[in-house]
């Protein structure tokens, strides 16, 4: 008999289509995300499931699946997703790293320019009509980027793509990370990033931005004393996950005027609730979780996970698969 599997939203068709084609397949057409109710009522029959970071995915959603096999997320973040809980349950989950790493970093770069140098600010400003004097000595002024000190922390695939484009600019670069990898050693032998501990890349750096999972180990790492040691007015950019950063310390830290700016594509809570103190700060630069969101990129995520999903559900080794210790239960 063939197999069920539930997509929990519209993901492009370059994927959608090769789950179709293998798969008896039910999507979630709506906008708004199924909840974890709507999850276990559309999945219950289900063997595989595509989720996106915006799907809690906890142990009494998978423990309510009793055919489930295969978790696909559509991300390469999976912090919505109890792993440990699908790992029990003999469940395999995969992601969908490395496709959209060069757009992240991208992504981290614009919000990197746009903080430093004001420029939504600068939008906001010219549309308003307030432009009335034609050039203004002290109009609008900003850090620079080029030849500042750039602080990464993280140094995985996004880090060091972050990296290889300060090089193009001129940039001492420094990266904090709680792990020595020779992935990073790599990174330093080639962009020449400086490894540093923690405290001296928040008081050295000029702009920091983060690139490391949400794990128990990095919820709140950046908190009211993180922002305290960073320089004053440095730029600060989170494009990883909203509960890495203390957002409350954060907001501070920019009404303060300690903080130059930030750029922020993540939240603690998304979608940004509307009475957010942050929307208040004319010093932050926001979107909204679109790291990952180009054409291309979305299309070959989503062919990643469908091939994530297929050969899961196939019985053989997923190449994104998360928790490869799920396979010696089997
Ligand atoms: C996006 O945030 C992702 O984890 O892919
Ligand atoms: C994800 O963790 C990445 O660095 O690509």
């Amino acid at each position: 008999m063939t197999d069920s599997v539930f997509v929990t939203r519209l993901i492009p068709d370059e994927g959608l289509d090769i789950i179709k084609k293998r798969f008896r397949t039910s999507v979630w057409s709506a906008d708004m995300p199924p909840s974890p109710q709507e999850i276990v009522e559309r999945a219950k029959q289900c063997s595989g499931l595509v989720s996106l970071l915006s799907d809690r995915i906890d142990e009494s959603v998978i423990s309510l699946l009793p055919k489930l096999r295969v978790i696909a997320q559509y991300a390469v973040g999976f912090d919505n997703i109890d792993v440990t809980a699908a790992t029990k349950k003999g469940v395999i989950v995969t992601n969908t790293p490395g496709v959209l790493t060069e757009t992240t970093a991208d992504l981290a770069w614009a919000l990197i320019m746009a903080a430093s140098r004001r420029i939504a600010e600068a939008d906001r400003y010219v549309r308003a009509g307030f432009w009335q004097v034609a050039w203004g000595p002290k109009l609008m002024l900003g850090i620079d980027i080029h030849s500042a000190t750039l602080g990464i922390i993280g140094m995985g695939r996004i880090g060091a793509a972050v990296a290889q484009r300060a090089k193009g600019f001129g940039m001492r670069i420094l990266y904090f990370d709680t792990q020595d990898t020779d992935f990073a050693r790599a990174v330093e032998k080639e962009t020449g990033v400086i490894r540093t501990d923690f405290a001296s890349l928040l008081s050295e750096s000029d702009i920091i931005t983060v690139h490391v999972p949400l794990t128990n180990e990095t919820k709140k790492m950046i908190g009211a004393d993180e922002f305290a040691r960073m320089k004053k007015g440095a730029v600060f950019v989170n494009t990883s996950r909203g509960a890495v950063v203390d957002e409350d310390a954060l907001v501070t830290a920019l009404s303060s005027g300690h903080l130059h700016a930030a750029g922020l594509d993540v939240f603690v809570t998304e979608p940004l609730p509307s009475t957010s103190p942050l929307l208040r700060l004319p010093n932050v630069v926001f979107v909204p979780h679109i790291g990952s969101a180009s054409f291309a990129t979305r299309s070959r995520m989503a062919v990643i996970c469908a091939e994530n999903l297929v050969l899961a559900m196939r019985g053989n080794r997923p190449p994104n698969i998360v928790n490869p210790e799920v396979l010696v239960h089997r």
